[in-house]
């Protein structure tokens, strides 16, 4: 099983201060050192996090898949078009959220997604659509003609016990084999965490799981003493 890493947060950090730094670009290096198989970004319409201009570095500097996570509007498909990401996430979007709060409605849109897919594909972009491990979802997908479904996992990592824990990683079970079954491969993400990982990881027929906020937060925890030493070091040596 593969491992996405979403860099976003580390966007998030520099766009708050409006520094350069710290550059997602940088950290998504580092992640491929240390194993990702692809790089994914979400570029949002009100660009919180990542700007256009982290989206062709990270294509252009970097030398594993880039998943570009995208709203299905005219704009982001001609970005798309331009840019040529190995693979695009097509992601429900709204302004006032704080993340991506559920999975597409992709059985209420299927002719605005087949048009998208028919655009993307034959360009050799693998078109992903971002929905939740639901029966209705999966048989959207395979109508809408996107060779892959990312599975939303958030209703399995907020479960509030592990009786519900165990329903939703059930629900996430069937709906990677209806959608194996049906030809799609399978991604997996959101919510998950160095606690919830595993049951998802044990999964047969996943092919992606894609984690951001986990692996961002670890960063921050795990890179604080070295920060911290080095920013000292240089405070007690005399400037040359
Ligand atoms: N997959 C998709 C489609 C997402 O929108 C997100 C959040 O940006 C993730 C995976 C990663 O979620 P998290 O940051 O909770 O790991």
């Amino acid at each position: 099983m593969q491992l996405g890493v979403n860099v976003d947060h580390v966007a998030t950090l520099r766009q708050a201060r409006g520094t350069s730094y710290p550059d997602p670009v940088e950290a998504a290096r580092i992640a491929v050192a240390g194993g990702a198989d692809q790089i994914t970004v979400h570029l949002r319409e009100d660009r919180r996090h990542i700007q256009d201009v982290d989206v062709r570095r990270i294509r252009e500097e970097l030398n594993v898949p880039l998943n570009l996570e995208m709203a299905a509007t005219p704009w982001m498909r001609r970005f798309a078009e331009e840019i040529q990401p190995q693979e695009c996430c097509i992601v429900p979007e709204k302004r006032e959220e704080l993340t991506t709060e559920g999975g597409l409605n992709a059985a209420a849109d299927v002719p605005k997604l087949g048009e998208l897919c028919r655009a993307l594909v034959p360009r050799g972009i693998a078109v992903s659509l971002f929905i939740d491990p639901e029966p209705e979802q999966i048989d959207a997908g395979m109508q809408i003609g996107a060779p892959i479904v990312e599975l939303h996992t958030g209703r399995y990592a907020e479960a509030d016990d592990p009786a519900m824990a165990e329903r939703e990683l059930e629900a996430i079970r069937q709906a990677v084999n209806r959608a194996r079954h049906g030809g799609l491969q399978v991604n997996a993400g959101h919510g998950l965490n160095y606690e919830n990982v595993q049951p998802v990881a044990a999964l047969p027929g996943i092919t992606c799981l894609n984690i951001g906020h986990a692996i961002i937060a670890r960063s921050v925890t795990d890179g604080m003493a070295v920060a911290v030493s080095e920013m000292k070091r240089l405070m007690q040596c005399r400037p040359a």
